[in-house]
């Protein structure tokens, strides 16, 4: 959608089937969503390192660190955070198309903004893999790797997700981790494993 009826899509020369065939590259979108604390961006970044070393052109997006550039204007209200999402989407499509297995970790709190991340990579017949990294706020309080759960309990940081603001879990994610139960290792391997399943190259 544009805001000026004069701005018109120009395509390119380069078929995705080209992509495929003269770089090996198919992209789609990990998107992991999840508590702050909850491992996401542990995972990420261990799925990143498999996903690299195998030989796949796997490349991360990582919430605390799009907020220091990208998204370095926006803030958590949930105008913001619904802002961040929308952009992080549009980034992710961007990768995906590219050939890159994009892998986003953001807390996307909302269900309804990780549906149209979702609805965007479906409209571009781009894969879309949903991983609520499901780990429950004791945990993510008791482990606390910045100390931000104790200052939000403290009324320093107010509207934190899981405290004073809402986290709503994926209903119907292609991938569940249960991190209580899992190791990093075994996170990534049963990601690998849906992406084998969804037909996306992983070695
Ligand atoms: S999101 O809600 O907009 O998706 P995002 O993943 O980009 O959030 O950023 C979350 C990170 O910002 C957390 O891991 C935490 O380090 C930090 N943070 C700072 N303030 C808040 C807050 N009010 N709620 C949640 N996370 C916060």
């Amino acid at each position: 959608m544009t805001r000026d009826p004069n701005i018109v899509w120009h395509e390119g020369a380069v078929p995705r089937g080209m992509r495929r065939e003269k770089l090996g590259a198919v992209g789609c979108t990990v998107w992991m969503t999840g508590l702050s604390g909850s491992g996401k961006s542990t995972i990420a970044s261990a799925l990143e390192h498999a996903l690299v070393g195998r030989g796949v052109f796997a490349y991360r997006l990582d919430g605390d660190n799009v907020r220091h550039g990208l998204n370095a204007n926006l803030g958590f209200s949930a105008n913001d955070r619904e802002e961040n999402i929308r952009r992080i989407g549009e980034v992710s499509k961007l990768f995906a198309d590219a050939g890159v297995v994009a892998i986003t970790s953001f807390i996307s709190p909302y269900r309804a903004d990780r549906a149209k991340v979702r609805a965007l990579h479906e409209a571009a017949g781009l894969p879309f893999v949903e991983v609520f990294v499901d780990t429950p706020i004791e945990v993510c309080e008791s482990r606390d790797p910045k100390g931000l759960y104790k200052k939000a309990r403290a009324g320093e940081i107010k509207g934190f997700t899981g405290i004073d603001d809402p986290y709503e879990a994926p209903e119907a994610p292609e991938v569940t981790l249960p991190t209580a139960e899992l190791s990093i290792e075994e996170s990534v391997q049963v990601i690998l494993e849906n992406l084998e399943k969804a037909g996306i190259r992983t070695r």
